[in-house]
């Protein structure tokens, strides 16, 4: 009955509405976060048509004369927020580094690991062994739990193929799962995630190989939106990087990049010059680079779950909120770095680790998230036009759910308006 195309969510104990569809900086992050208490939204055929208190919304559904024709969903016990936005994942892999954990904990650095052949590696070999049915299977279980801590959006990256062929086989899963999933996949092309080990004396060559024939292959066939560079000393050179990102805006590929995780490295600075649509990581970004990204309106996507799972000093999120930079928060969900499919618990990180209020962080895990990858007409905010995508928490109100630290609270998801949790 749920899934009827006119449906009418009644007295919602508090409703986070989060009206806007563009990122939302500095202070406007806190100021712009509205919060209707009894709220109701009327929707149909999987879209918002009215939002606001039960009264008026219930009052435009009697104008229309629609009463009758109605499916009716109670919210008095719920917290009610859009759909979570998570802007950066490596969703489809094959194979888990839990071993690598272990090692970390006993003082390996994440760093050497990869350079002795572990890490990015590792899972690059177990993601060409694997079949594409393989990597459909595992990389479902994964959205099941994205699903199931409240996300209805994700953006997913390549870069366990380091090959055409195998970059290819991970965005073609990717699509796939979009089609048969409940979760919206963006996909993002990553074939610059490490240099591959036979390239490691020949790094040019490998960069060649990604600019000339990789991006041009993959965006022939339209199999990603973005394109995304590991920025990092010994990975890619902010001149590689940048090489690889012109590459992809001439082929049509909006440029991302992983920048500033382990050293400063300009990776922030190289987002502002190339026109990227975010920076993420940036533990280590310069002042520069955050009045670079104010000034060009790079959204900075904060992983502070990354950031507690390498025993790392989160990045600065308060200077670049007071330094006019939308900020959002993402999984970096990925075997090495941030094994967590949890937006909750990366929202809580958030409070705890980098001192956001809880406005800031909704915000961020809203309409900032869904503007970091180009979304935000669609979703990251309840609005009319926009996806029914919406989450039903255990909660009485939106300071709870970054409180109760550590459980997962969702009740119910709705996608396009369909009951799907
Ligand atoms: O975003 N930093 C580079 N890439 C991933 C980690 C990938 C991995 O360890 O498999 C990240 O943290
Ligand atoms: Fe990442």
């Amino acid at each position: 009955m749920m899934n009827s195309n006119r449906m009418v969510i009644r007295h919602a104990r508090q409703l986070v509405t989060n009206e806007a569809s563009r990122p939302l900086k500095g202070r406007e992050m806190e100021e712009n976060l509205k919060v209707i208490e009894d709220g109701g939204i009327w929707i149909e055929n999987g879209l918002i048509k009215k939002i606001g208190t039960d009264k008026e919304v219930w009052k435009a559904v009697c104008d229309h004369g629609q009463t009758k024709l109605v499916t009716l969903i109670d919210a008095s016990q719920h917290l009610v927020t859009p759909g979570l936005v998570d802007p950066h994942t490596h969703l489809v892999f094959a194979g888990s580094r839990e071993d690598e954990f272990e090692m970390r904990l006993k003082g390996a650095a994440y760093m050497d690991i990869m350079n002795a052949g572990g890490g990015i590696h590792r899972t690059t070999s177990a993601t060409a062994a694997a079949s594409e049915e393989e990597l459909m299977a595992v990389a479902k279980e994964r959205l099941d739990l994205f699903l199931r801590h409240g996300v209805t959006t994700i953006e997913a990256k390549s870069g366990y193929g380091l090959s055409l062929e195998n970059e290819r086989k991970q965005l073609v899963v990717a699509k796939r799962l979009n089609a048969i999933h409940p979760v919206t996949i963006v996909s993002t092309f990553m074939g610059a995630h490490a240099v591959p080990k036979e390239y490691k004396t020949n790094r040019e060559t490998f960069v060649d190989m990604v600019v000339e024939n990789m991006i041009p292959a993959i965006a022939r066939e339209g199999l990603a939106r973005f394109n995304d560079v590991f920025c990092e000393e010994g990975v890619f050179t902010p001149e590689q990087s940048k090489r690889i990102l012109e590459a992809g805006k001439a082929h049509g590929l909006i440029p991302k990049i992983h920048a500033d995780e382990i050293v400063s490295y300009g990776g922030a600075e190289l987002a502002a010059d190339v026109g990227a649509i975010s920076a993420d990581h940036l533990l280590k970004v310069s002042d520069k680079g955050i009045e670079k990204m104010a000034a060009k309106g790079v959204i900075g996507v904060l992983l502070p779950a990354t950031a507690f799972f390498l025993m790392e000093k989160p990045a600065n999120a308060r200077k670049m909120i007071e330094g006019n930079v939308a900020v959002a928060l993402s999984t970096d969900r990925n075997p090495g770095s941030s094994p967590t499919e949890s937006m909750p618990f990366v929202m809580n990180l958030a409070c705890l680790t980098m001192g956001m209020t809880p406005k800031e962080v909704l915000t961020a895990a809203t309409i900032n998230a869904a503007s970091a990858i180009g979304e935000e007409q669609v979703v990251g905010s309840l609005e009319p036009g926009k996806k029914a995508d919406l989450v039903f928490w255990n909660a009485p109100n939106y300071t709870y759910l970054h409180y109760h630290v550590g459980v997962n609270m969702v009740d119910k998801v709705f996608k396009d308006g369909k009951l799907v949790v």
